[in-house]
């Protein structure tokens, strides 16, 4: 069942960069737009408000359950949408099902949703004990389990080190897999708990296992290799003129944004409007945390 926040009604995800969003789509009544990572509606349903009342929103997401609460609140509206329970790297499919050739928006807020965190049996947080799933399409793909039994050391050093950035990937790696040789590794906090006994204590401040959480749930959802793919066909479906907003919340994401939008300019069929991303400001950052790592880039197509 998903938490909804019983004062208010709305969902415990709060969305980032809001204002941001909607004045660089720079929405018009009756547009259609595409908003790829919907989770639990909240950029989509001030799109719609935008829009309506002949605009048209498409919302994709993988996560079914998530899907849902995008569903329940956007009912609330009177504008026109549709949602697919899809990987954006799909799009093509998607809009063939929409009958949609060309849309006027593209919003992208990558990452994982505050309730997919929150759900203590996603597996998404070392803070809570869960089987170690992290899928975020809980129907079909492997799980953060399966993978790490699948991976010698070395390829599992690797990973840690290419997705987390993680400086003690190789002796993380050999502590994981003798952990799951010897009793196997089932849970978040028993992971946790194997980094926690290898990883020198430093004075960071974040936790030594959150760089391996990232880097396991980066691989098991495929993350970085949808982001490329979606971006390689998305230019062919915006109409002249039509925006592409993009917010992301690590340095792997952003920098292949960063360099497709580059590489679209050298095509000649985008324009960069953000020269530097645009971060959030301090009130934002103080009132949601989460927010802070947030970096919008934004394109336009010729
Ligand atoms: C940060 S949340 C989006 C929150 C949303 N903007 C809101 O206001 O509620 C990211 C969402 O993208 C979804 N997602 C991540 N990768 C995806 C992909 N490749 N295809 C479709 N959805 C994806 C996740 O399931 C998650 O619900």
């Amino acid at each position: 069942m998903i938490k909804m926040d019983n004062i208010t009604d709305t969902p415990l995800h709060k969305p980032v960069m809001v204002e941001e969003v909607l004045d660089y789509l720079n929405l018009q009544s009756g547009q259609t737009i595409l908003d790829c990572t919907a989770g639990c509606g909240g950029h989509a349903i001030k799109i719609l408000d935008k829009i309506k009342p002949d605009g048209f929103l498409i919302g994709i997401d993988k996560d079914m359950e998530i899907l849902q609460t995008a569903k329940q609140s956007l009912s609330k509206t009177t504008g026109k949408f549709k949602l697919y329970h899809a990987d954006y790297s799909d799009i093509d499919e998607v809009l063939r099902q929409a009958e949609v050739d060309k849309v006027n928006g593209v919003l992208l807020d990558l990452g994982v949703s505050s309730l997919q965190f929150d759900q203590a049996d996603r597996g998404f947080s070392f803070a809570k004990e869960a089987p170690l799933d992290m899928r975020m399409d809980r129907s079909r793909g492997i799980t953060a389990q399966n993978l790490i039994q699948r991976l010698s050391e070395t390829e599992l050093g690797e990973l840690l080190w290419k997705y987390g950035e993680e400086r003690w990937s190789r002796r993380i790696a050999r502590a994981i897999l003798k952990e799951e040789k010897e009793v196997g590794i089932i849970t978040t906090r028993q992971l946790a708990g194997v980094v926690e006994r290898v990883v020198p204590r430093g004075k960071s401040k974040i936790h030594p296992a959150t760089r391996v959480f990232q880097a396991l749930r980066i691989a098991v959802n495929k993350e970085l290799e949808n982001l490329e793919i979606f971006l390689d066909k998305i230019y062919n479906y915006m109409a002249v003129g039509a925006r592409i907003v993009i917010i992301s919340f690590h340095s792997l994401e952003d920098r292949i944004v960063k360099n497709k939008f580059i590489e679209m300019v050298k095509q000649n069929v985008f324009r960069i409007l953000t020269k530097k991303p645009i971060t959030p400001c301090e009130a934002e950052i103080r009132e949601n945390i989460r927010s802070r790592s947030a970096k919008l880039r934004v394109a336009e197509r010729i």
